[in-house]
């Protein structure tokens, strides 16, 4: 049982537009939370960041005990196993042999090749605004953009890209607690048709092998025996996925958080030195990745609380970037120049770093300081839409004037 009334509730009402004041309140009263759901929940920074490193706790879900909602899923869809062979949800060594097939291509070293194209499609994207009354951010640079590069580095062949949006936005809902049988489903449904659409590209891959991302991969299932077939289609599905579902909340979550706060704004048009440190404040103070996740394999003693064997825990990124402890009393605020920005834990910690944390760099300096230095005046044009998600948590729509 928690020891105070307040409960972690991602389903409360406003909290996707705003969680942080939940946050707030259960970092100070309950930090090692254990909420009705039977989830621990982890809010502090010096928590977060130790469960995040710790190579003693595991991140395959079959280590962990069902919890309520678990046993629900298991009701409404049978005995599902949405993306477990990917390398986020296994342990060493499965895992290290799956990220070690594609970590040289995420390399800093070699993303920064990418620089130029990366700046010609974000030119494109802003070339293609001139003129335009109001545009809506997310629909003209903040998702394209990501999906762009995500599909030419692997290779992807052209596809229905409204559609496909619509699977991985229900997809990537897996990572997040779902407490509602239809969106069980549509998820499950969102997952088949994602399988169905990597399985078919890689056939067609095999047949039209390229200098790409998806033809090495492919080339190292076929030569090395070191990857099966369903292995191959999840770190496909995976790269896609985590491509763009992420960086376009960055994109746009950074842009509200600037227009939001003229200030800081006018500080950025005027300093280019800052648009570095600009991005790693943008991903500490409202994280595209509000949480990950971690598995005890023994009982794990964390400020008196025991933690038994088997639990499944939430570590709240977006809760521990706004630790005053680790960030001093103005955590809560956006500062571009914050001299420990870089500390957040946006990209999680460990093993599973975020392996695509230099092209999320890259791609968000490159949109938002080419957005401010050609549009300068950019405003909000009307309230921006949240998705209603709870993890991967970020904007629908973004309807701005660029001046
Ligand atoms: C701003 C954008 C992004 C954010 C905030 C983000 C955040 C994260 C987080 C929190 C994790 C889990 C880390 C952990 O539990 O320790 C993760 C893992 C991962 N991310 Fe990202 N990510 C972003 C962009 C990308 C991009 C562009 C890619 C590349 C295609 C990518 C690929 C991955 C992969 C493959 C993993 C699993 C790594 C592993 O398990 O070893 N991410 N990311």
């Amino acid at each position: 049982m928690s020891t105070v009334d307040a409960f972690y509730n991602p389903f409360a009402p406003g909290f996707t537009e705003n969680p942080y004041d939940q946050y707030d309140l259960l970092r100070a009263a309950d930090p090692v939370h254990r909420s009705p759901l039977g989830i621990w929940v982890l809010f502090r920074y010096g928590d977060v960041a130790a469960f995040l490193r710790d190579p003693s706790l595991s991140v395959d879900d079959r280590n962990a005990k069902p919890t309520v909602l678990d046993e629900m899923a298991r009701e409404v869809l049978g005995d599902g196993d949405a993306g477990s062979e990917t390398m986020l949800m296994r342990d060493p060594p499965d895992h290290t042999r799956l990220r070690r097939l594609v970590s040289k291509a995420f390399t800093p070293r070699t993303i920064e090749r990418l620089s130029d194209r990366i700046q010609t499609l974000v030119d494109e994207h802003l070339d293609a605004c001139a003129g335009a009354a109001t545009v809506d951010l997310i629909t003209s640079l903040a998702f394209p953009l990501p999906f762009r590069v995500i599909s030419e580095m692997l290779g992807m062949p052209d596809t229905d890209t409204d559609q496909l949006r619509e699977w991985s936005g229900l997809l990537v809902r897996s990572l997040e607690p779902v407490a509602d049988p239809d969106l069980l489903r549509a998820i499950a449904a969102a997952g088949a048709a994602m399988e169905a659409l990597v399985t078919e590209v890689i056939e067609w891959k095999r047949a039209n092998p390229a200098d790409d991302l998806l033809s090495a991969m492919i080339a190292a299932e076929e030569h090395g025996d070191v990857l099966s077939d369903t292995e191959l289609a999840a770190q496909v599905a995976l790269l896609y996925l985590a491509g763009h579902e992420t960086t376009v909340n960055l994109i746009g979550n950074g842009m509200l958080a600037l227009m939001r706060h003229d200030a800081e704004r006018r500080r950025l048009h005027a300093d280019p030195a800052l648009d570095a440190n600009a991005v790693e404040e943008f991903l500490r103070y409202d994280p595209p990745v509000q949480m990950s996740r971690r598995i005890t394999l023994r009982d794990t003693e964390v400020d008196g609380r025991v933690i038994e064997e088997g639990s499944f825990v939430l570590l709240v990124l977006g809760s521990a970037n706004r630790d005053p402890e680790q960030f001093g009393p103005t955590a809560s605020r956006l500062d571009i120049g914050r001299a420990d920005a870089n500390q957040h834990l946006a990209f999680g910690g460990g093993v599973h770093y975020c392996l695509g944390a230099a092209l999320a760099r890259l791609e968000g300096r490159l949109a938002i300081s080419s957005l401010l230095r050609r549009y300068p005046d950019v405003e909000l044009a009307a309230a921006p839409e949240w998705n209603g998600r709870i993890n991967l948590r970020g904007l629908a729509r973004l309807p701005v004037t660029l001046g």
